[in-house]
């Protein structure tokens, strides 16, 4: 159940974390073995592609961008709900490019899917007013510079078009952390520690909101949330 953005109940909320921006390959952990890890989020890639398409209304032969596509699940299920799409993926991260050229080839996509090299905060490759959606998951406690991003996003999306920016919350409450304990024991020790540091470099829907009222998306958003997730949308008119 998403619910609209109030003044949160006053709770101790630990200070923010950041987590750096390009994931890349490590000397524990390759691109590849994570893409398997990805690749396991495949129901809630389905769901926020299903919200996209169907509560927002994607029209047909929309294009579509979508900032820090990883390793590209979430393009492929796009494109495979809407054949009709034109998929752009802005990714920082060589590394994942090249796991997410090999999913969308694999998967029979790759004919509606490009993916270009480049910071989302500086997208000197696409015109302004181009594109009738852009979208972004789990990317935006990676960027350093939110404000520059999102005015990227008000840049380069059309006058009528529809954004939609998902990502975790710091201040989870006390499901959240039950959930997240209950979870940890199903999962590698790995997955499970950049899981918590990805918490811990989310925003509150409070101090996401002080962030977006300093861009060109102000006054244009609004900011839905559930148990682990905010998410912010085109204000509904
Ligand atoms: C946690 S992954 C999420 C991948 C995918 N959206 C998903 O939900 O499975 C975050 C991705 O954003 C990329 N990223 C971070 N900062 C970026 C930036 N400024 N511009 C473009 N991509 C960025 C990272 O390299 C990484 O691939």
């Amino acid at each position: 159940m998403i619910r609209k953005l109030s003044k949160s109940k006053s709770k101790k909320i630990p200070p923010r974390v950041p987590e750096g921006e390009a994931i890349t390959d490590m000397p524990e952990l390759n691109m590849e073995e994570l893409n398997k890890e990805f690749k396991k989020r495949m129901r809630e890639y389905r769901n926020f592609v299903k919200f996209i398409l169907y509560e927002l209304n994607v029209k047909d032969n929309s294009k579509v961008l979508e900032i820090g596509p990883g390793p590209g699940w979430i393009t492929v299920v796009m494109a495979q709900e809407n054949p009709t799409l034109k998929i752009t993926g802005m990714e920082i991260s060589e590394d994942m490019i090249r796991v997410a050229s090999k999913n969308i080839e694999d998967e029979g996509v790759k004919d509606r899917i490009e993916f270009l090299h480049g910071d989302a905060a500086d997208m000197f490759q696409l015109k302004d007013n181009s594109f009738d959606v852009i979208i972004t998951h789990d990317s935006l406690h990676h960027w350093d510079n939110p404000i520059r991003v999102f005015n990227e996003i008000a840049r380069v999306v059309k006058p009528n078009g529809i954004f939609c920016i998902g990502d975790g919350r710091r201040d989870i409450g006390l499901g959240a952390k039950v959930i997240f304990n209950v979870a940890k024991l199903m999962i590698s020790k790995e997955i499970s520690y950049y899981w918590k540091t990805s918490i811990m470099a989310g925003y509150t829907p409070e101090e996401i909101r002080d962030i977006l009222d300093e861009t060109d998306l102000k006054s244009k958003y609004e900011i839905k949330m559930d148990l682990f997730d905010l998410l912010i949308i085109n204000k509904s008119k």
